[in-house]
């Protein structure tokens, strides 16, 4: 099943998954890139990221690229959570694609709060596909081993 992770990451605990998934299955990876992100410390970052979350902002994306996933039999999609959601990127990517028909998988990675809305949110924004399976983490930086590991193990569980 040829088979592609798109994910945004601000600080790199989705792209730790997101490069581990792909080196077990073999998968291509696009990681969606708002043309203005929000800063990456201070306490702004959480206001701007968590008020553009809520609001259901569409960055711009640098991506020029996005197509080439109808070309994919499984899209994988990873994000981090947001003030309980998924963060804007992926609603911009889901706008630009507009899937249907397609395999589809979730990852989330959160602080520790719950990523059940997280995962709620991203079914209804890639309604018309079918959805295989989800999984979250905890800041995996923190705990990549692990994280690593268990990433690699869905990964294998969803060809
Ligand atoms: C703007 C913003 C809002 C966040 N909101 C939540 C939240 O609601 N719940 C939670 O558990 N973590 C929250 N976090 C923490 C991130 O989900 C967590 O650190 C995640 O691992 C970051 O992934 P990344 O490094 O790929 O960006 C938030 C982080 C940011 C920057």
């Amino acid at each position: 099943m040829k088979s592609i992770i798109v994910y945004y990451s601000l600080e790199g605990n989705c792209k730790l998954i997101a490069e581990a998934v792909a080196q077990e299955i073999g998968a291509e990876t696009l990681e969606l890139k708002p043309k203005k992100d929000i800063p990456t410390s201070g306490p702004l970052k959480y206001l701007l990221g968590g008020r553009s979350a809520i609001r259901k902002e569409q960055p711009e994306l640098t991506n020029t690229d996005l197509g080439i996933v109808n070309n994919y039999d499984l899209i994988i999609v990873g994000t981090p959570v947001w003030a309980a959601t998924f963060a804007p990127a992926i609603r911009s990517f889901s706008d630009a694609v507009h899937l249907q028909d397609k395999k589809m998988a979730f990852f989330a990675c959160s602080g520790g709060g719950p990523t059940t809305k997280c995962i709620e949110h991203m079914k209804t924004v890639f309604n018309g596909n079918s959805f295989l399976s989800d999984i979250s983490f905890t800041n995996p930086l923190k705990n990549p081993m692990d994280c690593t590991n268990k990433a690699k193990a869905w990964a294998k569980s969803l060809l």
